[in-house]
């Protein structure tokens, strides 16, 4: 049988235990697949930051994974060049024009229940009147003057000040009154700001999304330092199902809807459940999503076994991605508008486009007659030398403090240990 090398191109700089625990799990599982009458090799190389011919810039790789172009045009004009030939994830195409504010304003009509969010432009033009270029006079005879404060009796308190471009919580701010919000408004900057109404929450759940693959997780933003957040409490780390089964339906589905919807394959959602019962989605345009081990902990393992399912199966099948990524809307928008559809009935009938856009069938096939061992094998990679190397360097380059270092080793050491116990039993019983 013909042998073809399939090679998945790796760029995430910023992103130690993701990439190497996905580049290591690759070597070790040494994928060869039969499909349509050739063997394919499955290797990675990773995409370093170097000088390209631009006029005939080639591509090797039958995917890439893209985890940071985003920050740099370098790479991202390298891969917008070259990315036609492969599978990229992500493309900036969707992700630079569709922030935060856009995607709030699609999934409302479609139905989400996104809270209330009034769009307000900048506050400070500073940059703008410096720039000589920039004739002010004309600029700012364009800006209509508004009243915030009826804007924030419109969208009710207490609410959130947030950045429409969004991001690790920078610029966010919860404001109780219209005094609160006047302050905070007038300290936000040279950013166009959000002010949403703030959800009085249950429960806060963050899903990760890699293809059709989603992964709720709970969420503690309480939590003081973000690499807490997805702990359930100081005492416990995590709790198998936190939601009701409606929940994770619902959940998951929102999150695969959307990142169908923009051809996103990896991406999260936020959702809070409100004490009404109500899903709201608030923040779910996320071109970097979380993905560290000193985040996501027990959830790690799986959220890499994802990533390297969905690159296997996009790069040896050679899957093809539209770069148009609204060519799906119009089917979205004749579900949307049928009124006789309830909310839930709509869901189901997007998640269909959804399965349709990820091949969601093809893929759980494909993964269950070529990679059959996938689970076995992979827990031995995590049970190994070369896993505990990945984490304990994380664990190095994370907590600065070195004093701190050892109780932190232990902490994660022991989580992926329950992780492994977990899952040894979880397969022992032959579940799936
Ligand atoms: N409408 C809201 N209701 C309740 N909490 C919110 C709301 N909007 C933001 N928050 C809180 O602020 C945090 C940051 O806001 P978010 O929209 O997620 O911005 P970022 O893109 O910076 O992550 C959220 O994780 C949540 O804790
Ligand atoms: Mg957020």
């Amino acid at each position: 049988m013909q042998k073809v090398k399939k090679l998945i191109g790796v760029m995430d700089p910023n992103g130690f235990s993701f990439r190497t625990s996905f580049e290591k799990l690759i070597a070790f599982l040494k994928p060869e697949i039969e499909y349509r009458g050739q063997l394919h090799e499955v290797v990675t190389q990773r995409i370093t930051t170097r000088p390209y011919d631009v006029l005939n810039a080639i591509c090797p790789y039958s995917a890439i994974i893209n985890r940071g172009a985003h920050w740099n045009p370098h790479h991202n004009s390298f891969f917008m060049t070259v990315g036609h030939n492969s599978y990229l994830l992500n493309d900036m195409i969707s992700f630079l024009s569709i922030n935060k504010n856009t995607s709030y304003g699609h999934m409302y009509k479609l139905g989400l229940r996104i809270p209330t969010t009034v769009a307000l432009p900048q506050q400070d033009y500073t940059e703008i009147t410096k720039d000589p270029k920039a004739n002010s006079e004309l600029i700012f005879s364009e800006h209509e003057p508004f009243d915030l404060k009826s804007i924030g009796e419109e969208v009710g308190y207490p609410a959130f000040l947030k950045p429409q471009s969004g991001g690790g919580w920078v610029g966010v701010e919860k404001v109780s009154n219209y005094e609160d919000l006047l302050n905070t408004y007038n300290k936000s900057g040279d950013k166009p700001m959000n002010l949403q109404k703030a959800i009085d929450y249950r429960e806060f759940v963050r899903t990760v999304g890699v293809g059709p693959q989603m992964m709720p997780m709970h969420y503690n933003a309480k939590a003081k330092y973000s690499h807490d957040r997805y702990l359930r409490s100081e005492q416990q780390a995590i709790e198998f199902d936190f939601l009701s089964e409606a929940e994770y339906d619902e959940v998951k589905k929102i999150c695969k809807i959307i990142n169908a919807f923009y051809k996103w394959d990896h991406n999260s959602c936020e959702t809070l459940i409100g004490f009404d019962g109500i899903c709201y989605p608030i923040d779910f345009a996320n071109a970097y999503p979380d993905s560290t081990l000193i985040s996501l902990h027990f959830y790690f393992p799986e959220l890499v076994k994802a990533m390297a399912r969905w690159m296997i199966f996009c790069s040896v099948t050679e899957r093809k991605k539209s770069f148009n990524f609204a060519q799906d809307w119009n089917r979205y928008f004749e579900i949307m508008q049928n009124e006789e559809l309830t909310y839930r009935e709509k869901l189901d009938l997007y998640e269909k486009i959804a399965d349709d856009h990820f091949e969601t069938k093809k893929f759980y096939e494909f993964c269950a007659e070529k990679m059959p061992d996938f689970d076995e094998k992979a827990w031995e990679f995590f049970a190994g030398e070369e896993f505990e190397k990945i984490l304990t360097k994380e664990v190095e380059y994370y907590f600065k403090i070195q004093e701190e270092r050892p109780g932190k080793l232990a902490h994660y050491k022991g989580i992926h240990q329950f992780w492994l116990n977990c899952e040894k039993d979880r397969l022992s019983q032959g579940k799936k």
